[in-house]
């Protein structure tokens, strides 16, 4: 993908790539492609916000070419070290040796530490800004939105915020900006990578939110590293941030599952049945047919829980044991949650899950259902009324 306008003398230099299907190693499937965003002011100084993923620095290089020399650039501001940004940073210095480089002090450390050197590297923190000629570029810090050297940087000549990962979205597309894609997608796209990748630092983003808005900037595009520019959506990408920092939920469940012989599948479909029967929506997950990153999203905001495992070898099944180990680490709040699975003799996959619900801070709303070898239909019938009376509780608040 070649150069692109952003608004006079800012452009969009960054690389799309369509057929990434992974990121962050396996945890997330990325169905929509993944872009890399880099952004060039040609102002005074030649600016440069941001690289690209290694495997697109030569793409990099000539979509920088189509603008300006890239031996020009006389700064280069990292506003996060993960290699999908920064990967292209060696490659990039080799041509403008004598570029500043600026990024917080842990943004240099990583640097360092990832390829040896950091350049000619001033470190930045909130309240300070540099002149660029008719620009003066102000640096936010964000650490922990979501890695320590994460940090943002807003333009106010051009009214543009220039948000690495905040606001994020992996859609690769011809297009750069928010309203030239379908909303819809867009927003679904937002949503999967807010549960991916930001759902465990709601607090402090809530905290940088609140920052941000006492500053009161005059923001015309959120431009992040990944996916589209907000430009006819912002109001409503910062009021669904709000919305997942504060960890709100709707009245919605999900039931994820993993089976050996289907009883413990049984089991789910009868409990679905329950929950649905109170109009509640509910849905059902297998982890081992669905994506991870997209039960996540669906989880992002639904209230109810629901988790089931057959027992193997004394233990829950390994895919909805590494789907809980995930889930974890995410960190939800204000949910609510119940256990079921099948067994042969043992049984222990229910108490397993329980063990996470109770370590993860999850209320839980009743003891396990455990089944053994084939769930009789007074069993199926005691999944039904499990599932009920979850949706009961699950309305009560
Ligand atoms: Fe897009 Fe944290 O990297």
């Amino acid at each position: 993908m070649s150069a692109r306008l952003v608004k006079d003398g800012v452009y969009s230099v960054g690389c799309v790539d369509w057929n990434a299907r992974n990121f962050h190693g396996s945890t997330y499937v990325t169905a929509r492609g993944v872009t890399y965003n880099s952004y060039l002011i040609k102002d005074e100084k030649i600016t440069l916000i941001d690289t690209v993923h290694k495997n697109f620095a030569k793409e990099f290089i000539e979509n920088i070419k189509e603008i300006v020399d890239p031996s020009k650039i006389d700064v280069i501001i990292i506003n996060h070290i993960e290699p999908d940004h920064s990967g292209a940073f060696p490659e990039i210095l080799k041509l403008c040796p004598n570029a500043k480089i600026y990024g917080t002090e842990k943004a240099k450390q990583g640097l360092l530490k990832y390829y040896g050197s950091a350049g000619n590297f001033i470190p930045v923190k909130t309240g300070q800004n540099l002149n660029i000629g008719k620009r003066s570029l102000d640096f936010i810090d964000t650490a922990m939105i979501h890695w320590p050297d994460s940090m943002f940087t807003y333009s106010a000549f051009d009214k543009i915020l220039f948000s690495n990962d905040g606001f994020g979205q992996h859609y690769a597309a011809a297009k750069i900006f928010d309203d030239e894609v379908d909303f819809c997608i867009l927003m679904d796209e937002a949503k999967i990578y807010y549960a991916n990748i930001l759902w465990p630092f709601g607090q402090i983003i809530t905290a940088k939110l609140a920052a941000i808005q006492k500053m009161n900037l005059d923001i015309e595009l959120i431009a992040p590293s990944h996916g589209l520019i907000w430009r006819k959506h912002i109001p409503e990408i910062l009021e669904k941030y709000a919305y997942w920092a504060a960890n709100s939920t709707q009245n919605k469940a999900a039931v994820i599952y993993e089976t050996m012989w289907h009883s413990t599948e049984a089991m789910a479909k009868k409990i679905v049945e329950g929950i649905a029967s109170q109009g509640i929506e509910a849905v059902l997950f297998d982890v081992t047919k669905n994506a991870r990153s997209d039960i996540a999203s669906y989880i992002l905001d639904a209230k109810g829980l629901v988790f089931g495992s057959s027992t193997h070898d004394n233990y829950m099944l390994p895919v909805i044991d590494g789907f809980l180990h995930f889930f974890k680490g995410l960190k939800p709040k204000n949910r609510k949650a119940f256990a079921f699975g099948s067994y042969g003799w043992s049984g222990e996959s229910v108490g397993n899950i329980e063990e996470v619900i109770a370590s993860a801070g999850i209320e839980k709303t009743t003891d396990g259902i455990k089944v053994l070898y084939a769930p009789s239909k007074e069993e199926l019938d005691k999944c039904f009324e499990a599932g009920r009376a979850f949706a009961l509780t699950i309305k009560k608040e």
